[in-house]
């Protein structure tokens, strides 16, 4: 558990898909908040933990199973307010004394719509001001008698329960999920809730980042830390906010594995050590790597490979700092939330992910990571509240195998060279036409393969290349981007005109899944 000196509120997570939204629904209103698996929270983190108000997240379980997951006792003997969403509800219910019906093979699922049911307390403040209130449903139980105390102040015709509460005892409870999009004055909802809770919203990145700094001071005390920087955004905040802390203990390794964009190791260098004037190692490693890699094909051990040797490289570097105790690292809130699975069973690995996992350990070192409770939008403000340029915290996101995974097949020179100078083109072209800040990420992908062109009067036989564009949320599904034809047909005639080596063009449509964003 963190410790922190903000107002909490903590979220008991019963494994809803949607979980992670109340989160960041509650994040925009400047409240701080946890997610925690059911299992983990007892009587003993409850007290400990001291949270301001409660919500019980929605989730894929009936009252009815065996072990149905259920909060501790104690969240209803607390005297904060208590807010049950979907499942959440209906264990309310079945706790407190009402009664929950099972679904028999019938759920309702989607939109739906809710109407005022006799007064408007303050919870509802700003909902209902026309007739009905549009929502979302996901159940497949009910709950069909309420616990003593509550009363309905909303119904839709398949949710007699849809709102209800025991004004008294602070608890709310609701059918439906206020934290989606479909839920379009969801936000009010919690906006409401949290206000009755008391919460100021002193969650703010100004308060963040002085107390962040704080907690590094103390947990680092004088001893050195290190920290591998990529020029991705997460590690760059990391950095700044660990050297506005501890100045020069901090040490940057920047290693350059020769699968980098066009000008990025100059730009990443000379902003940090030339801005920044952090102590900075630029390992120039490209030799190594891409000796490494010569005659490899297969994804898998592209991967392997880069991984492995980066663990090596940042490790002799590191080496050179000295006494080094501590590593930073840029992880985010989302990969620190333990999801509550259902399934149990692994799930299988698509791609090997690329980063210093297993380092710590193996070199002695504690980790410093000071973006834990931070989701990436967030992170994006740290940077900007920490002075860093909008166009470097603006970046898409650059994945840690570099150009090797947009190289299908064997990787050599000449193909990377072609690569990042159709890669610019592309970025370009993007940038010029306004279209960069829409885009979660836009790549060129150099093919395997070489066509037959015509240029002039001259037969050419050159390699494809592949442009891809996505919109997403968090990289977990995507979408491609919808260029317009002109569009497209001006960046193809630009690439094959300035790009010598590329002969064809061709733009990528497929969305993830059933692709992944990148090519391999
Ligand atoms: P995929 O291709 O899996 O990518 O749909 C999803 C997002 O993750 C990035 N990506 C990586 N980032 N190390 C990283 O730091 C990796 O090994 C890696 N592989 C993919 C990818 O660029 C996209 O944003």
């Amino acid at each position: 558990m963190t410790d922190i000196s903000h107002q909490k509120l903590l979220i008991i997570d019963f494994g809803s898909q949607v979980t992670q939204l109340i989160a960041r629904r509650l994040r925009e209103l400047n409240v701080y908040c946890e997610i925690h698996p059911f299992n983990r929270v007892d009587d003993a983190f409850l007290a400990d933990f001291a949270p301001l108000a409660v919500i019980l997240s929605g989730g894929p379980s009936s009252v009815f199973a065996d072990g149905a997951p259920m909060p501790p006792a104690s969240v209803f003997t607390l005297g904060v307010p208590v807010l049950g969403i979907c499942y959440g509800q209906q264990v309310m219910m079945h706790c407190l004394g009402g009664r929950v019906e099972r679904g028999h093979g019938t759920a309702e699922f989607g939109r739906a719509f809710v109407a005022p049911k006799g007064a408007r307390p303050a919870f509802l403040s700003g909902w209902f001001e026309g007739e009905r209130e549009q929502v979302w449903m996901s159940h497949g139980d009910h709950v069909s008698a309420l616990a003593p105390g509550f009363e309905v102040y909303g119904t839709s015709p398949n949710a007699p329960f849809a709102i209800t509460a025991d004004l008294e005892r602070n608890f709310y409870a609701v059918q439906f999920h206020p934290e989606v999009h479909h839920t379009p004055n969801g936000a009010r909802f919690y906006e409401n809730f949290t206000r009755l809770a008391g919460f100021t919203g002193d969650w703010t990145m100004g308060a963040y980042r002085e107390e962040a700094i704080r907690k590094i001071r103390d947990q680092v005390g004088d001893a050195k830390v290190i920290c591998g920087l990529s020029g991705g955004v997460d590690s760059s905040v990391a950095a700044v906010l660990i050297h506005e802390a501890i100045g020069d203990q901090l040490t940057c390794v920047f290693v350059d594995h020769g699968l980098l964009r066009l000008g990025e190791a100059d730009e990443v260098v000379k902003m940090f050590r030339d801005h920044y004037n952090m102590p900075l190692i630029h390992a120039d490693e490209q030799e190594l790597f891409l000796g490494a890699l010569d005659g490899q094909s297969d994804p898998e051990t592209k991967r392997k490979i880069i991984g492995g040797l980066f663990i090596d490289v940042f490790q002799k570097h590191a080496g050179e700092v000295g006494g080094a105790k501590f590593l930073a690292q840029g992880t985010l809130y989302p990969d620190v939330i333990e999801s509550v699975s259902f399934s149990g069973g692994p799930s299988v690995t698509i791609k090997s992910h690329h980063n210093v996992g297993g380092l710590p350990e193996k070199m002695g070192l504690q980790l410093v990571e000071p973006l834990r409770e931070l989701f990436k939008d967030e992170v994006r403000a740290l940077g900007r509240e920490l002075g860093l340029p909008a166009s470097f915290i603006g970046r898409h996101p650059f994945p840690g195998p570099g150009l090797a995974i947009r190289c299908p097949g064997e990787i050599t020179r000449e193909k990377l060279e072609i690569l990042r100078k159709a890669d610019a083109v592309y970025i370009d072209q993007i940038r010029k036409h306004g279209l960069y800040d829409e885009i979660w990420q836009a790549f060129v992908a150099i093919l395997p393969v070489r066509t037959v062109g015509v240029m002039g009067d001259g037969r050419t036989y050159d390699f494809a290349c592949a442009l891809r564009a996505v919109t997403s949320v968090d990289g977990m599904t995507a979408d491609y981007y919808p260029f317009s034809h002109e569009f497209l047909g001006e960046t193809a005639t630009r690439i094959i005109n300035e790009v010598q080596g590329i002969n064809r063009v061709t733009y990528d449509i497929t969305s993830k899944p059933p692709g992944t964003i990148e090519w391999e």
